[in-house]
């Protein structure tokens, strides 16, 4: 392969594959980009100017204008700014101002992960995961991860939640979250992340041995 390795983990919230992500991108090598939190960077700045979510094109406004060097904030982490990021992140201009940097990102050769990063952002990606797991799987692995923040939360609020963010996420006019045609798909619903990661290389192995 002579151009800059590209994989692309798409998937559910809370279905793991931040984690893997991460570990894959150590074990390739690879810079690894959270997109996630881009959109949750573009939400906590909306919400600090004090604009409405459902407004578009004064979201992409600020979406363009994004420090990177910002998006290691804890805030961003906070269940108030995931269901914000959800919404603020329908918007095609925010979507759209938001491209460049992810393309950048991937042209140095990267793991990138997300909702639409097989179907949009790397089409041409040289391997693409979709990650999920059942909700009440979900949802705990969240409701533990915002107890370990301090945040006061409920496992049935937190399934809520996240039943209305997949519903969101994957209905959504313009990149809806949906497996691309040549994504495999890796069910982390009875995985342990070790388990979890050692099948995901194994699968990007098998797709990469093949090209
Ligand atoms: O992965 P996450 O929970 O940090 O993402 C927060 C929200 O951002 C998610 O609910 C939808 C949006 N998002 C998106 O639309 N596209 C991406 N590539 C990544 C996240």
């Amino acid at each position: 392969m002579t151009h800059p390795l590209n994989i692309a983990i798409d998937g559910t919230f809370s279905s793991g594959k931040g984690t893997l992500s991460r570990r894959i991108a150590a074990h390739y090598g690879l810079a690894c980009l959270d997109t996630g939190k881009l959109y949750r960077a573009v939400a906590r700045d909306v919400l600090a100017a004090g604009v409405s979510l459902a407004e578009g094109e004064q979201a992409a406004v600020i979406a363009a204008q994004i420090d990177p060097s910002t998006l290691d904030d804890p805030y961003l982490k906070s269940g108030e700014i995931g269901a914000a990021a959800s919404k603020v992140s329908v918007h095609p201009p925010v979507r759209a101002a938001l491209l460049a940097f992810q393309r950048d990102f991937a042209a140095k050769g990267a793991v990138l992960d997300g909702r639409d990063i097989g179907t949009v952002i790397c089409p041409d990606a040289d391997a693409k995961l979709f990650v999920t797991a059942d909700p009440e799987v979900r949802a705990e692995r969240r409701y533990q991860e915002l107890l370990g923040y301090g945040e006061d939360v409920t496992l049935a609020g937190v399934l809520s939640d996240l039943t209305e963010r997949d519903h969101r996420d994957m209905n959504r006019r313009v990149a809806p979250l949906k497996p691309a045609v040549d994504a495999h798909l890796l069910d982390t619903t009875d995985l342990s992340i070790e388990r979890a990661v050692s099948t995901a290389i194994r699968m990007i192995d098998a797709v990469l041995d093949a090209n």
